[in-house]
């Protein structure tokens, strides 16, 4: 590898996985990690095996799927862990652990309750441990950033002894100031013996805004692996921005001279959407290089600058990022071959039978939408997939409701296997409580909502909405569902009928 390389370690699926709001299925992860390997990160951590079985599965199958990006999951320095995780990823062309521990005071007295003898210890047999499976390992001292910094040399050169060949220096509680976290790569790569025989990487939160500044001040320090998430996402304020870090690679060479990387910057803008569209969570309008505003030029002397010369205010162009106009506008009048091409164009790959399937609700939005985007597409797209595999499916429902009469709702479902179409009448505290009563009734199960939000993810007064949700069984599972739609009340019963054949299958 070229010393100037800059690998990008993508853990959206992971860290940006873990914040509330950002969960996904297993169908939704391995479409993100398909994306990412299109937009060229060089590795997925694609989740925590050890976590759960949903966890463990979703990194397995995006383990199966990849084709040239390394596959990495997440373990604690404890032998089960590390094995499960194994088991999880052997199968990928590229497997790889990360196995972390903490080393600050604070997560050592703690959280861990272990002496720094007994941490030097756990992270020996950890990661010989992890490199007797898998030949590409990382290891993280985790709250590097608020841990002392001559232990920390002791527990790195102990890592790379045993094997690690990536040192991931994450500021866990976005802390540190840009000087300060360059500092301790510097001091690090400068005091650690065996420095030379592993790559350093930054793993940066964004607790006080400096996720990214703290990056790349890493990299200029001499870390070449940058730990970061797509729109930031992540536990609390985030991670580092895959698109902010790349974006200032490319735009400052002045800077950060004859750094390569591998990112394809022209599909950032997709990466993001497809986030957006999977997980009903918005960037801010503001949002460097992804936000809806980021290359918008409203006043009028901004306007006649950029018609002058576009670089008067302009540091990068909308192209460079993938930001295009949509050049077919598809509506009612569109036919299937428009609406193939246009989700050919999109990065889809649909069977026969799912196409009629996208076509048939097209037909029906495009009766209520005048104009239909990309990101009307893509939710078209997700819900035919989750439902695919449902045994029910919602025929019709009808509610009323009113400042001065009860909620009430009545739904028809349909048992796709028999034909059978079963309906239910209830009155509820609110219209969709009315319809979900209706829903536990026929399908014979109770869950408690914990979870119920709304997302509008496309413009205008016929937007459609995502409606995502959570439900919990009396044993403690969870169960999610999320659709969307134009008409909000289906959207929501859609989602919950989603969730309870989770109930079902499980
Ligand atoms: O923030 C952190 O310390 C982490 C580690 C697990 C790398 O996410
Ligand atoms: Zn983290």
């Amino acid at each position: 590898m070229k010393t100037n390389y800059i690998r990008i370690f993508d853990t959206t699926l992971r860290d940006g996985e873990q914040a509330p709001g950002f969960s996904m299925n297993i169908e939704e992860k391995v479409r993100l990690a398909v994306q990412l390997e299109k937009l060229g990160v060089d590795v997925i951590e694609a989740g925590f095996p050890a976590a759960s079985p949903d966890d463990f599965t979703a990194v397995q199958t995006i383990a199966k799927t990849l084709q040239k990006t390394e596959v990495c999951g997440l373990a604690r320095a404890m032998k089960t862990d590390i094995e499960t995780t194994w088991q999880a990823i052997k199968d990928a062309k590229k497997p790889r652990i990360h196995t972390f521990i903490g080393t600050s005071p604070l997560h050592m007295e703690f959280k861990l309750k272990k002496t720094k003898t007994q941490i030097l210890e756990m992270t020996k047999n950890a990661v010989t441990l992890a490199k007797s499976l898998c030949d590409r390992v990382d290891f993280s001292p985790e709250d590097a950033g608020r841990s002392d910094k001559k232990f920390l040399v002791e527990v790195i050169e102990t890592a790379i002894s045993a094997g690690a060949d990536v040192i991931n220096i994450p500021d866990t509680v976005g802390y540190n100031q840009p000087e300060e976290f360059a500092g301790l790569i510097s001091y690090l790569i400068k005091n650690v013996k065996n420095s030379n025989d592993a790559i350093f990487s930054t793993h940066c939160h964004n607790d006080l805004g400096l996720a990214t500044a703290n990056s790349l001040a890493g990299v200029l320090a001499g870390a070449r692996q940058i730990e970061c998430t797509i729109n930031g996402a992540g536990e609390r304020a985030g991670n580092a921005a895959l698109e902010e870090v790349i974006m200032n690679i490319k735009t400052r060479p002045d800077f950060f001279q004859d750094f390569e990387h591998g990112i394809n910057t022209q599909e950032l803008f997709a990466t993001s959407s497809l986030l957006t569209t999977l997980t009903g969570q918005k960037v801010q309008a503001n949002k460097s290089i992804v936000g809806r505003n980021a290359f918008a030029h409203e006043s009028g002397i901004h306007q006649h600058g950029m018609l002058a010369n576009r670089e008067t205010y302009e540091i990068m162009t909308p192209e460079s990022v993938g930001v295009k106009e949509t050049e077919i506008v598809l509506g009612k009048h569109s036919g299937r071959a428009a609406l193939q091409s246009h989700l050919e164009r999109l990065g889809y790959s649909l069977e026969k039978d799912e196409i009629n399937e996208v076509f048939l609700r097209f037909k029906s939005l495009a009766d209520k939408k005048k104009d239909i985007t990309d990101r009307d597409l893509d939710v078209l797209v997700s819900g035919e997939k989750s439902e695919k595999n449902n045994v029910w499916k919602l025929e019709k429902y009808s509610v009323s409701s009113g400042t001065d009469e009860m909620a009430k709702a009545k739904v028809f479902l349909k048992n796709t296997q028999t034909d059978e179409v079963v309906s239910c009448e209830k009155t509820g505290d609110g219209m969709v409580d009315a319809a979900y009563q209706c829903i536990d009734e026929i399908l014979g199960k109770h869950g408690v909502l914990t979870h119920f939000g709304i997302d509008s993810v496309t413009d205008g007064i016929d937007a459609q909405a995502i409606v995502s949700l959570r439900i919990e069984m009396d044993n403690g599972k969870t169960f999610s569902g999320k659709c969307g739609d134009t008409d909000i009340v289906k959207a929501a019963i859609e989602a919950y009928i989603f969730a309870v054949e989770g109930v079902m299958k499980d």
